[in-house]
């Protein structure tokens, strides 16, 4: 008999979904046992209901091709399956947060993807390299909802992961204002070329609500505990612009900022490639060995060459300079399906697991 805790994926069918999948083929703690999508792709099996929209570059694992898909509305049904799920609906903010606690009230732990609950009081929102201690609001919360293992969790949106850690490596020397132009990839709209040609060769200088998220949610990972909540961080000011670009994995972030002591540039780069966090001290097993790489090169990050550094679960940096307004400028690259999506949620559970917040039904 397996050992390995049942995952339930909410979503399986889309984007972040199918990401999950790929991440969790042949995973040492996790299995997945059941996928769950909309009404339409319900009662499919998995690979006729994904059909032509299989968008990773590896193949569908064969062992979720003959599941089939359950609709993520029969709350019950899913979660009499599963030790835990990972949610990647695409639906109504309203609709996200009534089904998501549904399924933490049926003692079903929830690692999310999603927005809605990103700032729920009593909802950790989690890198695990940066705030892992968030997660002891999961008391808390449990109380609110009357549960003893069922929660939910989240993770920050994929466009903050390409400079907050950047940043939180240099904490000790309290960056107070910070300037971030993202560059954002199509997979983080759910997207290929195929599905979105108007995008080759092409930007667009919106990214709905996401200006917004790139300049709060770093102040919420930076926040602390107060009374079974968390309260947000008040500094640095971070303004942001979010554009997106013609490349399918990978969001870039150019940032400028200013420090209350303006470190050396030495101290910045030895601070960024000795940075560990808790995934690393307890071997995760996605946990990547380095969280953030330096590369001295002037051409690099590049998306082509560094975005599955560390196999997604990395940061590359590059390109700090002083600067004439501020007091550094640098380049930070992340994967945001990876690291910014399934990949960071994977690291959630897995800290979740360590630390026995999930555990088998
Ligand atoms: N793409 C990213 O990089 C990224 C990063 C962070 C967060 N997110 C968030 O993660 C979520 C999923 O994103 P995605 O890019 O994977 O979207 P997507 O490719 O459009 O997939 C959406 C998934 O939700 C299901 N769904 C849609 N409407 C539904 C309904 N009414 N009831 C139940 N299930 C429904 C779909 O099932 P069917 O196939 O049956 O329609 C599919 O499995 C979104 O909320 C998005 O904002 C995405």
């Amino acid at each position: 008999m397996s050992q390995k805790l049942r995952v339930g994926i909410l979503g399986a069918t889309g984007m972040v979904g199918q990401r999950f999948i790929a991440l969790l083929e042949n995973h040492p703690w996790f299995e997945v046992v059941a996928v769950a999508a909309s009404p339409r792709s319900a009662g499919k099996a998995y690979e006729d209901a994904v059909g032509g929209r299989w968008k990773m570059d590896t193949p569908m694992p064969e062992a979720v091709k003959k599941l089939v898909v359950l609709d993520v509305n029969d709350v019950e049904h899913v979660s009499s399956q599963v030790d835990f799920v990972f949610s990647a609906v695409d639906m109504t903010k309203d609709e996200i947060k009534a089904i998501e606690e549904a399924y933490a009230k049926t003692e079903t732990p929830v690692v999310s993807n999603n927005s809605a609950h990103r700032w729920t009081p009593d909802v950790p929102m989690v890198v695990p390299e940066l705030n892992p201690e968030h997660l002891e609001v999961i008391k808390y919360q449990k109380e609110r909802l009357g549960t003893k293992k069922g929660f939910i969790v989240v993770k920050p949106n994929c466009s903050i992961q390409s400079y907050t850690p950047a940043l939180h490596a240099l904490k000790e020397f309290g960056p107070k204002l910070v300037v971030a132009t993202t560059y954002q990839a199509i997979s983080g709209a759910g997207k290929t070329f195929k599905e979105w040609p108007e995008m080759v060769g092409n930007i667009i200088p919106y990214i709905g609500g996401e200006e917004e998220k790139s300049e709060q949610e770093p102040l919420r990972i930076w926040g602390h505990v107060e009374d079974g909540k968390i309260v947000k961080a008040e500094g640095p000011v971070i303004t942001t612009q979010c554009i997106r670009v013609p490349v399918l994995n990978g969001h870039t972030a150019a940032v400028f900022v200013n420090f209350e002591k303006k470190p050396s540039k030495e101290e910045i780069i030895e601070r960024w490639r000795a940075f560990k966090g808790l995934p690393q001290e307890l071997e995760l097993p996605s946990a990547p060995k380095h969280f953030i790489q330096y590369l001295e090169e002037d051409n690099r990050p590049q998306v082509t060459l560094d975005v599955n550094y560390e196999n997604g679960f990395g940061v590359s940096l590059g390109r700090l300079r002083e600067d004439t307004v501020f007091d550094y400028k640098f380049v930070g690259l992340s994967h945001n399906t990876v690291r910014g999506a399934a990949g960071g949620a994977v690291l959630i559970a897995e800290l979740l697991k360590a630390q026995g917040y999930i555990t088998a039904k």
